[in-house]
């Protein structure tokens, strides 16, 4: 028998597998409100319970204000999370200090193009093999558009004299002004990371399709699945829905936008078939 992927049992097993669930975000703190996008430590908890066991590892490539190493850290798995913005690196650390929990956690500064390097500086030859990964990338050049519901939520948060974006870094996938070129850069990243995972480990990518300027469709989600498939294995995906976003009347009388509540967390996995 295949060794076992969690410790749930199997009423808990189950619910983990419906293809869509609903988590509202909670309110932040104002440390965390410094982060344009953060995603609630419950999405995380629901997919690291259900691809790992008690003490494994996992990574973030893009790991913000920490969301995946503090849940990480509740469920005593330990972490590995790298993030370009250091002020963002700060307020992750400072979130995990007052995070209780077990596990080993490292949050660490650094351009993600060059995560090998980044591994091995700081493990030296004993890199973790990791046993999933889950992550958010910048939803391409989403936050520096002007569309809807966006300019309101960007609006807001400049009014309260919040960060509007990421960075001005120009090695920050948030600022990359070709499309593809964006989606080039997120596949060579988790492709850099292929050999450090464990074979047969999973990985959740959480992304959200995007309306671009000019009426264009960026079907973000769609386009990374297939990239991300050169290397690992698209299983399914899960929708991420929230219910607790105000609705707002684009479009009207007119045109067809919709309001767009929901993200899609691409399941892969890492499989090596000599292996079997
Ligand atoms: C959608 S956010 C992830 C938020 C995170 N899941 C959280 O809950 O805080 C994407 C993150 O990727 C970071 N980022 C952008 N380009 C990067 C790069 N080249 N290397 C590492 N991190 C990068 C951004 O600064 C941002 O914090």
């Amino acid at each position: 028998m295949a060794d076992k992927l969690n410790d749930l049992d199997g009423k808990e097993w189950v619910k983990s597998t419906k293809s869509w669930f609903v988590v509202n975000p909670q309110s932040r703190s104002r440390n965390q409100m410094t982060h344009p996008a953060k995603f609630p430590e419950e999405v995380v908890t629901r997919f690291v319970k259900y691809f790992t066991r008690s003490g494994g590892w996992v990574i973030d490539p893009f790991a913000g204000v920490a969301s995946t190493m503090v849940a990480c850290k509740r469920l005593a798995r330990s972490s590995v999370g790298i993030e370009l913005n250091p002020e963002f690196v700060e307020i992750g650390q400072s979130e995990l200090k007052r995070a209780s929990g077990f596990g080993s956690h490292h949050i660490l500064a650094g351009d993600s193009m060059d995560i090998a390097a980044i591994l091995e500086t700081q493990f030296g030859e004993d890199v973790p093999e990791f046993d999933y990964l889950i992550t958010s990338p910048p939803y391409y050049n989403m936050l520096r558009k002007s569309r809807g519901g966006n300019e309101t939520v960007h609006k807001e948060r400049g009014e309260m004299g919040l960060k509007q974006f990421y960075s001005g870094l120009p090695s920050d996938l948030g600022n990359i002004e070709s499309y593809d070129d964006y989606l080039e850069c997120v596949g060579q990243i988790l492709d850099a990371l292929f050999p450090y995972m464990a074979n047969e480990a999973y990985l959740t990518v959480v992304v959200q399709n995007m309306r671009d300027e000019g009426n264009v469709f960026r079907p973000i989600a769609w386009d990374l699945a297939r990239r991300l498939s050169d290397a690992y294995e698209l299983r399914q995906e899960q929708v991420w829905c929230q219910d607790n976003k105000r609705l707002g009347c684009w479009g009207f009388p007119s045109t067809y936008v919709s309001n767009v509540h929901h993200h899609y967390c691409l399941i892969l996995q890492k499989h090596v078939k000599d292996e079997d």
